[in-house]
Order: C-alpha cells, then sequence, then structure tokens
C-alpha cells in the first residue's frame, strides 16, 4: 500500500512538475482576444485610462499557459508583458493626456499561436490652457526681448504658434511643451502678442485655446531727422541747392549715430548729427533727396523731392539737303527746342560742334557749314549755358558717290528676232541708281537698282542687226544729272533658214567611179555646224563646222552603193536646227561597162549570123546532093 502510494506520488509529481507540462504538448486554443477601455473610450483630460486585454483561452490541462501579451498604438508597440496567469492585462494610462489619443490594440502568443483583438480608439479631449511670458515688456525698437509659450501638462509632439494681434509671427515644433522665440519690434507703441499650440496626432492636430495676451510696450529710440532743402522752390536747371540734414534730438547713450544724405544712389555726404551739402541742380536727375539716421540696426528716414526746371532742352542736330553727296556743300544745324526765357537770354546759349576739328565752320549761331567729306563721319552738337552742358544724339553723314560712266552690254547672245538682254552697269555710285535705257532719241524703260546684287537689265527684241548699235544707257542716283554710256556695241546672231542640199553634177545623172560633190549652204551666222545624213543611216555621214554659211562633202569614185536619198542639216549659235530637202542620187553604169556589154552583144549576134548562113547554106547543098542522086 505504502508502495504504490509512492509510486502514484511519484508519477503524479512527475507529472505536474513544470519542466514536464511543456513537454506534455498540452493541447490549447486561443478562442478570442477582446481590448476594452475603462472607464469609457472617450475621456476628458486628467482621467486615469486602463486598456483591459481579454484573452479567452481553452487547453486541455489545469495549468494556466505562459502567455505574452503585446499593446499597440497604433502600428508602435508600447507596451510587452509576460504572465502565467490567466488573469487580464492592465496596461494603464494615468491622467491622460490628448496625446494618448489614438487607435490600440492587443496581441496576445501562447508558444507561437497569436490572437490580436480588433482595435479601440481612444479619445482623450481638452487641452491646458497655454501660458505666454516675456523677459522685458517694455522694450526700445529693434530692441531683442525673448517669449516663451508653454503647453502646461501637455506631452507629445507640440507646434507653438505666436500671433500680433490676429496675425501669425512666428511658429515653431518645441523640444519639450514650452517654445521659446526671440523678438524684436520695429513698430513704436503697443504691441498685443499671444501664442497658441497644437498637439499632432497623426494624421489629426489638436488646437489649444489662445494664452493669455501680452502687452509689450515698444519706444522709440529717437525721432526721423529732418531734411531742408534751400531754395524751397522755382528751381531751375544749373541752382545752387543746399541740402541740409539734421537730428532732432539728442541721446544721452553712447551709442554711435550715423547720418546719410544721398541722392538716387549717389552718397552725397555723411556726418553724425549733422549733413550739410551743396549741388547744382540738373534737370535729368531723379529730384528724389534722402536722409537716413542710423543708431544700431535702427534707422529713420525721410525723403524730400524737388522739381527742376530745364533751363533749355537738349539740341537736336539737323542737316540738309537730306541727301548729300561726296565734295558737296551741306549745312548743320544745332538747336534747342525750347528754353527758359525767364531765366536766360537767347545769346547766352552758345553751341559748338564735335568733334571741335570738323570741316565745317559756323556761319551764324548754330549753323554749321562746309563741304561733305568721303566719307561717313560723325557729328554731335553741344549747347552751353549757365554751366550746363547738353549734347545733341550723333548724327552721321553718309556723303554719296555720284554715278560713274555707265557701260553697256549684251547680257548671253543676241540673237534676231529673239528676246536680248541689255545690261547697264555704274562701277561706283551710291545706291538706289536709275538707269534709263535709250533707243534712239526713244526711253525705253527705267530700272532702279537697290540692293548690289541686283542687275539692271532691260529687254528688247531687235528685227535687224543694225538696230542694236541705237541702244544706250543712262544711269543717275541724284536730281541733277545722269550719266549716259556709249553705243551699245555686240555682234548679233543671225538664226539659220533656207538650208540648201546642192549635188554637182546632176544626181540623176551620174555613173560609176566619177566623183560627187555635195553642197550644204544656208542663211544665218557662222560658225555653222553642217552634218550630211542618208535616209535610212543614223550617224551622219560628214560633219564640218564652218567659219561660213556653206560646206562641201565630195565623195570619190561612186559605186552603185552610193544610191540613196540625202538631206543636210545645220545648227548655229542661234540653237535653231535646219535641215534641208532631201534629194535622191542614182548611180549608173560605167560608160566602158555600157560598151563591153554592147560589143559582147554585137559579138554574139555576129556569131549567131555566121552559124544562121552556114547552116542554111549546108541543108540547100545537101538537097541539091538528093536530087542529083534522084536524077
Ligand atoms: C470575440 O468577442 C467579441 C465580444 O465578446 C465578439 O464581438 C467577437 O466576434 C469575438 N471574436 C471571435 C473571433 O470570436
Ligand atoms: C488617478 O490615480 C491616482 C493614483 O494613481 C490618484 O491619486 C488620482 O486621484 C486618480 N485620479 C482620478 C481622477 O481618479
Ligand atoms: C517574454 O518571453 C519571450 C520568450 O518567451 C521573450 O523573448 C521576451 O523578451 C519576454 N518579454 C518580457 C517583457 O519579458
Ligand atoms: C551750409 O553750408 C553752406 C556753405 O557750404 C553755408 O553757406 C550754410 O550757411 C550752411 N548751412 C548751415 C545751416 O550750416
Ligand atoms: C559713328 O558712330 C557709330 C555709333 O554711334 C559708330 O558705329 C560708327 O563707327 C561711327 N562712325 C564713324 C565714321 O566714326
Ligand atoms: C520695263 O521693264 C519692266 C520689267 O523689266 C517691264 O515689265 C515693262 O514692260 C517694261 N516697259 C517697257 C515700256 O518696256
Ligand atoms: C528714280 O526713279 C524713281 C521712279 O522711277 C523716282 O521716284 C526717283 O526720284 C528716281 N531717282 C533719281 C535719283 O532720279
Ligand atoms: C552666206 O552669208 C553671206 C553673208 O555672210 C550672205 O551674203 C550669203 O547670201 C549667205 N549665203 C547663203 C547661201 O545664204
Ligand atoms: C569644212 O568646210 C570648210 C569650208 O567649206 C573647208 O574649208 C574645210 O576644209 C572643211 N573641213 C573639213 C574637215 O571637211
Ligand atoms: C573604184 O572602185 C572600184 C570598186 O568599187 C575599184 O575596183 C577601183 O580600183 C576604184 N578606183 C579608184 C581610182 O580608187
Amino acid at each position: 500500500m505504502g508502495l504504490l502510494l509512492l509510486l502514484t506520488s511519484l508519477l503524479l509529481s512527475r507529472y505536474f512538475h513544470p519542466g514536464i507540462v511543456v513537454d506534455a504538448q498540452q493541447s490549447f486554443t486561443i478562442r478570442n482576444t477582446t481590448l476594452s477601455i475603462e472607464p469609457s473610450p472617450d475621456v476628458t483630460r486628467g482621467t486615469n485610462v486602463t486598456l483591459r486585454c481579454k484573452a479567452m483561452v481553452s487547453s486541455s490541462g489545469e495549468e494556466a499557459l505562459r502567455r505574452e501579451y503585446t499593446i499597440y498604438k497604433g502600428s508602435n508597440k508600447v507596451y510587452t508583458k509576460n504572465t502565467s496567469t490567466s488573469e487580464d492585462l492592465l496596461y494603464l494610462l494615468p491622467d491622460a493626456r490628448v496625446s494618448s489619443t489614438g487607435k490600440y490594440k492587443c496581441k496576445i502568443n501562447i508558444m507561437g499561436k497569436e490572437m490580436t483583438s480588433e482595435p479601440k480608439k481612444l479619445t482623450v479631449e481638452g487641452l491646458s490652457k497655454p501660458v505666454l511670458r516675456f523677459n522685458k515688456e517694455v522694450v526700445n525698437e529693434e530692441e531683442e526681448v525673448i517669449a516663451t509659450c508653454t503647453a502646461p501638462g501637455e506631452t507629445g509632439s507640440i507646434f507653438f504658434r505666436f500671433y500680433q494681434d490676429s496675425k501669425e509671427i512666428r511658429e515653431g515644433e518645441g523640444s519639450s511643451n514650452q517654445f521659446e522665440a526671440k523678438f524684436t519690434f520695429s513698430k513704436v507703441g503697443i504691441q498685443k502678442i499671444h501664442c497658441a499650440y497644437a498637439v499632432i496626432i497623426m494624421p489629426d492636430s489638436f488646437k489649444s485655446k489662445e494664452s493669455n495676451h501680452v502687452d509689450v510696450s515698444v519706444k522709440e529710440l529717437f525721432t526721423t531727422p529732418v531734411l531742408e532743402i534751400f531754395p524751397q522752390s522755382n528751381i531751375y536747371e544749373g541752382d545752387h541747392l543746399n541740402i541740409l540734414c539734421t537730428t532732432r534730438n539728442r541721446l544721452d547713450s553712447s551709442e554711435e549715430v550715423h547720418l546719410y544724405l544721398s541722392h538716387g544712389t549717389k552718397l552725397l555726404s555723411s556726418g553724425e548729427t549733422k549733413v550739410n551739402h551743396s549741388v547744382v541742380a540738373l534737370a535729368k536727375d531723379p529730384g528724389e533727396f534722402e536722409c537716413r539716421q542710423e543708431i544700431k540696426k535702427v534707422f529713420k528716414v525721410i525723403t524730400k523731392t524737388i522739381s527742376v526746371t530745364e533751363l533749355f532742352s537738349a539740341p537736336t542736330l539737323t542737316i540738309s539737303p537730306a541727301e548729300i553727296f561726296q565734295r558737296e556743300n551741306m549745312k548743320l544745324t544745332c538747336k534747342s527746342g525750347s528754353y527758359a526765357s525767364e531765366r536766360l537770354n537767347r545769346e547766352e546759349l552758345t553751341y559748338t560742334l564735335e568733334p571741335p576739328n570738323s570741316p565745317l565752320s559756323p556761319i551764324g549761331p548754330g549753323v554749321f557749314s562746309g563741304r561733305a567729306l568721303l566719307n561717313d563721319f560723325n557729328y554731335t552738337c553741344v549747347a552751353r549755358a549757365k554751366g550746363i552742358v547738353k549734347h545733341s544724339d550723333t548724327l552721321t553723314v553718309r556723303p554719296k558717290v555720284s554715278v560713274s560712266i555707265p557701260k553697256i552690254s549684251v547680257y548671253g547672245k543676241a540673237i534676231l528676232g529673239q528676246p536680248i538682254h541689255i545690261h547697264c552697269h555704274s562701277e561706283t555710285g551710291s545706291l538706289p541708281i536709275n538707269y534709263t535705257l535709250i533707243k534712239g532719241y526713244e526711253v525705253l524703260n527705267i530700272t532702279t537698282v537697290k540692293d548690289p546684287n541686283q542687275k539692271a537689265l532691260f529687254k528688247v527684241t531687235i528685227v535687224k542687226p543694225e538696230e542694236l548699235n541705237k541702244f544706250m544707257c543712262e544711269a543717275e542716283n541724284n536730281h541733277k544729272k545722269g550719266e549716259l554710256s556709249g553705243r551699245l556695241n555686240a555682234a548679233v546672231v543671225e538664226p539659220l533658214s533656207d538650208l540648201t542640199l546642192t549635188i554637182i553634177p546632176n544626181p540623176s545623172k551620174v555613173s560609176e567611179g566619177e566623183d560627187l560633190y555635195l553642197i550644204c549652204g544656208t542663211k544665218g551666222t557662222p560658225p555653222v555646224t553642217f552634218k550630211l545624213y542618208r535616209v535610212g543611216t543614223k550617224a551622219p555621214l560628214f560633219t564640218n563646222t564652218s567659219q561660213q554659211n556653206n560646206t562641201n562633202f565630195r565623195v570619190p569614185n561612186l559605186s552603185k552603193e552610193h544610191s540613196g536619198k540625202y538631206y543636210c542639216e545645220a545648227i548655229n549659235p542661234a540653237n535653231n536646227l535646219v535641215v534641208s530637202e532631201k534629194i535622191a542620187i542614182e548611180v549608173h553604169l560605167a560608160l566602158w561597162k555600157k560598151a563591153v556589154i554592147g560589143g559582147v552583144c554585137l559579138l554574139v549576134v555576129s556569131v549567131l549570123a555566121v552559124v544562121c548562113v552556114l547552116y542554111f547554106k549546108s541543108k540547100r547543098g545537101k538537097r541539091e546532093g538528093a536530087a542529083e542522086l534522084s536524077v
């Protein structure tokens, strides 16, 4: 019995020993995991919040299984705990803040088996009121002050903003629940400042209320300086201006004071408490003067604008005549359009021409005369009075070149009856040039050449070669006189006509062995290229280029094969091809052959005659013999 007890207790103790429990492969299943928020998912700031994670596990054994709980806020692990009890896991969020707002879930892991609860959203409402403090509440302009905005008791990612009245003046992310900013104020007076913050919980942000408003009193360090300009009105060019700038209040501090007087971008003068400057008034400058007082970073500016009346206007330079030729007389006139007669006599206004070494000499106030140069020349004129100097725009005088005697020529070939281009050209002369074509005493046409690449070409047609010599042309580029060319002298090409083929001797009475002459003749201008063809043969039998309007070809020792039809072709520089009539040639037998044939015939006839005679004679003899016999 005792042995049995021992055995049982041994068995039991082995079975229930924790080390053996794991080995025993206790089977289990996680049925459900839930997360609940206590006291409620929507709480106000300061509530003690508890997250409860409940797991329902069914197992075959009695012993609780080791479980690992993990709490997530969003996707971040916020808490992990291993436990061997089956009690719920409690995660405490004491004194909750808005920053605790988020979606929470709970995960349970038992021996690798996991289950995650549905997420639950915790919303904590209510932010503390921000507190704004300044290290000084009375400052000088441009003096630095430090403002601190605090979000009491808040945690998490906090973004601060500062406002002056309702305008945002600064923002930044606080490293803890407070943010420090440095300010300087340039506006004098009471500046109302407040701040606010926002707790960022992605993707949302929760805005706090406005902080307390702090009145920062900004005191003026010094007042704007005084700018005075004398004289105060009726300022004319050349008047002396006295400009005075002074500080209004002396400072007891030892700070450095600077005064700057400027005109446009030019600094006229500078000093400490007083600046006195004298300038000559000029109409072309902008009339604004500025005085600037600086103490440390603080500056005060005053500007004054004056209007300066022109004593005289800038002169204009004109030329007459408008078109000027080399070495011709010209006149330049320099004149100011207007002048202030209440301040200036016309005689006080003097004009000079620049450059001073120009070949023109003054012939009256502002009038200069002389001969035009050969080249381009730039002139400027200067008007002066009471120390004021004004320049005109530059006038470039471009003297023109008169046309030279033109040359008249034929452009291309002059062919009778076809259009002829007559070219007229002057070697020198400024464009545009008018070219006039004249025939005899008659003006045929006018062409204006405006471009150096342009040619003056006239199209004419003549019917007789002598007509060409009547053409002349005239070139003109000023209205005074034109230049006349010589007469047109050029070779005229007469086109070919009336091509005839002449054959010697008579082509119907030629015999073998004789020589034949084929003569091609035409009307027109040489050189003429003649070609002799035989009908049925493509290539010419003869080709000859002649400096005359005819040529001849010789065919020696004619034979029967030379019979056929022949014709000529001719062409000259007028490029018109002419063709002759076709002429038939028949080559007869040679005379001696005829004679031989006649002789042979005669011989045959005479032989035949002899034979016949002999035959008849022998026949009659036989008959006589027979008669004799019969007798
Ligand atoms: C877990 O329990 C909750 C509430 O008791 C229930 O709504 C949910 O459907 C359960 N989930 C599973 C997977 O059984
Ligand atoms: C929250 O718990 C603390 C102790 O942990 C207690 O002092 C405090 O009064 C509790 N606050 C509320 C609102 O219950
Ligand atoms: C819980 O136990 C696991 C192993 O079982 C271990 O990796 C983990 O670090 C433990 N966690 C805590 C919070 O002790
Ligand atoms: C400024 O200087 C001019 C001479 O440069 C003098 O005549 C004038 O009195 C001065 N004005 C003042 C206010 O000092
Ligand atoms: C005239 O002035 C123009 C510029 O204004 C310059 O290009 C040109 O070369 C000058 N001509 C002469 C002849 O000085
Ligand atoms: C003058 O020439 C132009 C073009 O070259 C031509 O159109 C016009 O007919 C010509 N006038 C006379 C009268 O030849
Ligand atoms: C050239 O001819 C045009 C018209 O044919 C005329 O207006 C111009 O005045 C002429 N120019 C000259 C310099 O003769
Ligand atoms: C050949 O040309 C001359 C002038 O060069 C002319 O007198 C003669 O009639 C021309 N001959 C023929 C056959 O046209
Ligand atoms: C071409 O013809 C000319 C004139 O008839 C003659 O003087 C010259 O010899 C000929 N040339 C040839 C190659 O036949
Ligand atoms: C003329 O031609 C014939 C054959 O066509 C030839 O026998 C004879 O020698 C030639 N006579 C001359 C002078 O060339």
